[in-house]
């Protein structure tokens, strides 16, 4: 009889608001177990700590010190996560990285690379990437019930309440800006739904009168012409925070709600074939909306509806594409909205603790590993620097190289 392999001590550092929604997400998670808190605040440190029954240490060197921590959950603010990172890796600890993974690609590349050489485990905490409304959606892609989506936008307006003025969120020295602490969800997202990495980016900042820049904007091309468009506004009250995902896949679109999706509504022209595959979705909503790690509440629903006959059986045609579709879809995904929101977020944040104790144990790549985490702070960091000089950048490739695939009108000329 083989016995269960000893759970992995983690060790978090950084005992703030997020670190303790870490540790409160993953308790009970098969093959993880608590074993010290770290954080320079004592009283922090030592609130979470017992609350865990963990001890309460002061820095990142004394959780390295300690034998029964062989994870790393890093949740202090941006701007210590990659040296924080490539110590833990370098002591052959395996980690966990709160978003960003560093707030300058520089940083992020030297991450990726300690973590391949290393060979430890790291995932980013991109969430979006462990959210079943965006599986499904990449799912629907794959298989081609979706086309590939040639526009991405995502309009975000967001909720600066429980930012005060001195918040380091507004410290581009600690958050490193808001493209890098918040829009690497998003570029990430845009990565995942796409399929492919972005190219170059031009992008707007715009300060709040005497104050801050707190809204951004950047238009990111990705290859074969499509548009990902991202829009984050950090100015409203939490009861007016709003959110909107879409999706342009040509004969269909996807509209998603929330910035922690709890709801997709597609609408979709298609012909017989196509009008048939999707009757059978809600049959397949189960194994559609499966996340390793998340644990579904139960109310989840895939409901579809067609119209047949609701066009003309005349060709439609756009961009060049002639497809004869008469019938209209509208399926919707729904995680039970908004007020799932907070299952949601916990639960998307225990799939992606989970994934990382699979491939500690196990081997192989997470979802949201090193090349993701680099990348999205590739474009963070190209998009700060286009909206600061006015001026497209290139998103540098993982190698260092700017423009490897550039786009056409980007390309220097021999
Ligand atoms: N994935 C998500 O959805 C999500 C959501 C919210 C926050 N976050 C991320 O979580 C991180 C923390 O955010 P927060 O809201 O909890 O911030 P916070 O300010 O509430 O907490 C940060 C904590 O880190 C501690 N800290 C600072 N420097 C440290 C150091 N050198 N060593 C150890 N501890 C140190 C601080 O004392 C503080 O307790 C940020 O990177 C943020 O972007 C992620």
């Amino acid at each position: 009889m083989t016995s269960a392999p000893a759970p992995l001590g983690l060790g978090l550092v950084g005992c703030g608001g997020f670190g303790a929604y870490v540790l409160d997400a993953v308790a009970g998670l098969p093959g993880l177990r608590p074993t010290a808190v770290a954080d320079p605040d004592p009283v922090r440190a030592k609130a979470l700590g017992e609350r865990y029954g963990v001890p309460a240490l002061g820095s990142l060197e004394e959780l390295l010190e300690r034998e029964d921590v062989a994870a790393v959950a890093i949740a202090t603010p941006p701007a210590a996560h990659a040296a924080m990172a490539t110590a833990a890796l370098r002591a052959g600890r395996h980690v966990f990285c709160e978003k960003p993974l560093a707030t300058t690609t520089e940083g992020a590349r030297a991450v990726a690379r300690e973590a391949e050489r290393a060979g430890r485990a790291l995932v980013v905490d991109h969430v979006l990437r462990y959210n079943p409304l965006l599986r499904a959606l990449q799912g629907l892609i794959g298989e081609g019930l979706l086309a590939s989506p040639r526009r991405f936008l995502f309009e975000n307006d967001a909720s600066d309440q429980d930012l005060g003025p001195g918040h380091w969120f507004w410290d581009p020295a600690h958050s490193g800006g808001i493209f890098v602490e918040h829009g690497v969800h998003f570029f990430d997202a845009a990565r995942a739904l796409l399929g492919s990495d972005p190219l170059s980016v031009r992008a707007t900042e715009v300060r709040r009168p005497g104050g801050p820049v707190d809204m951004v904007s950047a238009d990111v091309l990705h290859p074969g012409g499509v548009l990902a468009s991202h829009l984050h506004s950090f100015t409203h009250a939490h009861r007016c925070e709003r959110q909107l995902m879409r999706l342009d896949h040509g004969f269909a679109e996807t509209r998603i709600d929330g910035w922690i999706p709890v709801r997709a509504e597609i609408s979709a022209w298609t012909d017989e074939n196509g009008a048939e595959a999707w009757e059978k979705l809600p049959a397949r909503a189960e194994a559609l909306l499966h996340v390793d790690g998340f644990r579904p509440h139960g109310g989840e629903r895939v409901s579809v509806t067609v119209e047949r006959d609701a066009g003309a059986r005349a060709p439609a045609r756009g961009r060049g594409e002639t497809r004869v579709v008469p019938h209209h879809v509208r399926a919707v995904l729904d995680l039970g909205g908004e007020a799932r929101k907070p299952h949601v977020y916990t639960e998307s944040v225990r799939a992606a603790v989970a994934d990382l104790v699979r491939v500690a144990r196990d081997g192989g790549t997470p979802v949201a590993d090193a090349v993701a985490g680099l990348t999205a702070v590739a474009v963070a960091e190209a998009a700060t620097l286009a909206a600061v000089t006015g001026t497209e950048q290139l998103v540098p490739g993982l190698d260092g190289t700017p423009g490897t695939s550039a786009p056409p009108h980007l390309q220097e000329s021999s």
